[in-house]
C-alpha cells in the first residue's frame, strides 16, 4: 500500500528518494556552511501563537489579496530555476498546480519553459515573473516583453545574487544542467546550449546593477514591480522610494550569502522601515500552516514557497506540486480557526509572542 504523504517534510523525504544526486544537492543544497538555511527554518520555532478563543470562526478562510490579487492563501509559489530537473513537465506542471491551488506561480528568469508556454499551460491564472538583470539588457528587456505580452502581472527583480553563492554541493557533485533541458534566457543570451553550472549562469548577471538601474527598470515597467533579496531597514527605506510595488524579504533560502539572518527574523526591521508603504513579503523556511501565520503576524501580507513545491513535483509531478500547496492551505486554513482570526487580515502583532518569553 502506497500512503500520501500528509506534510512538507514527508514530500521532501519522498523528493529525496526520487531524485538524482545532483539535482538533489542542487535543490536541497545552499551556500557555505549552510547555517542560513538552517536558520531559517529554526526561526519560525522561536515564535509562540497566541490563540484567542470564542470567536466565530464558522467561516474562516485563508484567502485574501496580495498587489490587489486574490488569492486562495497568502501562500504563493516562489522562482525556483530548471524545473524540467524535477519532473519533465516542469514549470507547465507548477502553472497547472499553483493554478488549482487558487495562488501565484513566480517563473524564474532560469527556467526550463518559456513564459510564453507557461501561460499557455494555465491561461488564465495569476502569474508573475522574476528577473535577473542580465548583463546583457536586451536579452533581459526582450525577456520581460515576453512575459507581459503573456500576462505576467508583475515583475519580481532578485538582487542578492550579483554572483552565485557557493554551493558546496554542486561543487561536490558537479552538477550542470544537461543540454538536452533547454534555457531559454540562457540560449538566448549565450547564442549556445551546451551544458550550464550555475556557476555559469549568475557569470551573465550583471553585477554592477545598483538602485539607479532597479529604479529605471521600475519606472519602465507597465506592471507592479517587486524587489526580492532585502534584508536590513536601511535597503528597505531605500525600496520605498525606488519605485518598487513591494518588497520580497528573502536570503534566496540561504543559497548566497550564508551567515545572513534567518528571513523570518529579518522581517520585523523591515516592516518597521517600510511603515505601511509597500506590501511586505517574506519567503525561507516556511513547512508550516503555522510558519505563515506567525511570519503574517510579524507584519509580511503573505510568503512565498520555494522548495516545498518542488519537493511535490519530484515526487508527484503536476499533482503532487498541487497536492503540496493545498496541504499548506488546508493547514492555513486550520490555524487561523484554532487562533481565533477568521481571516488573515484578522492576525496581528498580539497573535504571536517570543518563545523565550
Ligand atoms: C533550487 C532553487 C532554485 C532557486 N532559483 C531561484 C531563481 O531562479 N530566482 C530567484 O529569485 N530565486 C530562486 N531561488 C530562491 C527562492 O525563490 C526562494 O527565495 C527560496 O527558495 C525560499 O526558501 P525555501 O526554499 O526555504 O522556501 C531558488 C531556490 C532554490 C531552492
Amino acid at each position: 500500500m502506497t500512503v500520501e504523504p500528509v506534510n512538507v517534510a514527508e514530500y521532501e523525504r519522498l523528493a529525496a528518494e526520487r531524485l538524482e544526486p545532483g539535482s538533489l544537492g542542487y535543490f536541497a543544497g545552499a551556500a557555505g556552511d549552510e547555517r542560513t538555511l538552517r536558520a531559517n527554518v529554526e526561526a519560525f520555532a522561536r515564535w509562540h501563537l497566541r490563540p484567542r478563543v470564542l470567536v466565530d470562526v464558522s467561516a474562516a478562510s485563508a484567502a485574501t489579496t496580495v498587489l490587489g490579487t486574490p488569492v486562495s492563501m497568502p501562500v504563493l509559489v516562489a522562482p525556483v530555476a530548471l524545473q524540467r530537473m524535477l519532473h519533465p513537465d516542469g514549470e507547465a506542471a507548477m502553472a497547472r498546480a499553483a493554478a488549482a491551488a487558487g495562488t501565484i506561480m513566480t517563473l524564474s528568469t532560469i527556467a526550463t519553459t518559456r513564459p510564453s508556454e507557461v501561460a499557455a499551460a494555465a491561461p488564465g491564472a495569476p502569474r508573475w515573473f522574476q528577473v535577473y538583470v542580465l548583463k546583457d539588457r536586451g536579452v533581459t528587456r526582450a525577456l520581460i516583453d515576453e512575459a507581459i505580452d503573456h500576462g505576467f502581472s508583475a515583475l519580481v527583480v532578485t538582487v542578492d545574487a550579483p554572483r552565485a553563492g557557493r554551493r558546496e554541493r554542486d561543487l561536490r557533485t558537479g552538477f550542470a544542467v544537461p543540454p538536452g533541458i533547454d534555457m531559454p534566457a540562457v540560449r538566448a543570451a549565450t547564442g549556445s546550449q551546451g551544458p550550464v553550472t550555475p556557476q555559469e549562469f549568475f557569470a551573465l548577471v550583471d553585477p554592477s546593477l545598483t538602485w539607479e538601474g532597479f529604479e529605471r527598470i521600475a519606472a519602465d515597467s507597465p506592471v507592479p514591480v517587486l524587489l526580492k533579496g532585502v534584508l536590513t531597514a536601511e535597503d528597505a527605506r531605500h525600496a520605498c522610494d525606488s519605485g518598487a510595488a513591494g518588497l520580497v524579504v528573502s536570503n534566496h533560502g540561504g543559497r548566497q550569502l550564508d551567515g545572513v539572518a534567518a528571513s523570518l527574523d529579518a522581517l520585523p526591521e523591515v516592516v518597521d522601515a517600510v511603515g505601511g508603504r509597500l506590501e511586505v513579503l517574506v519567503d525561507g523556511g516556511v513547512r508550516r500552516g503555522t510558519d505563515v501565520l506567525v511570519a503574517l503576524a510579524l507584519g509580511a501580507r503573505a510568503v512565498l514557497v520555494g522548495r516545498p513545491p518542488m519537493w511535490g513535483l519530484a515526487a508527484g509531478g503536476e499533482a503532487g506540486a498541487r497536492r503540496v500547496l493545498e496541504l499548506l492551505r488546508d493547514e492555513v486554513e486550520l490555524a487561523l480557526a484554532l487562533l481565533g482570526a477568521p481571516s488573515p487580515r484578522d492576525i496581528g502583532g498580539d497573535h504571536v509572542a517570543h518563545a523565550s518569553g
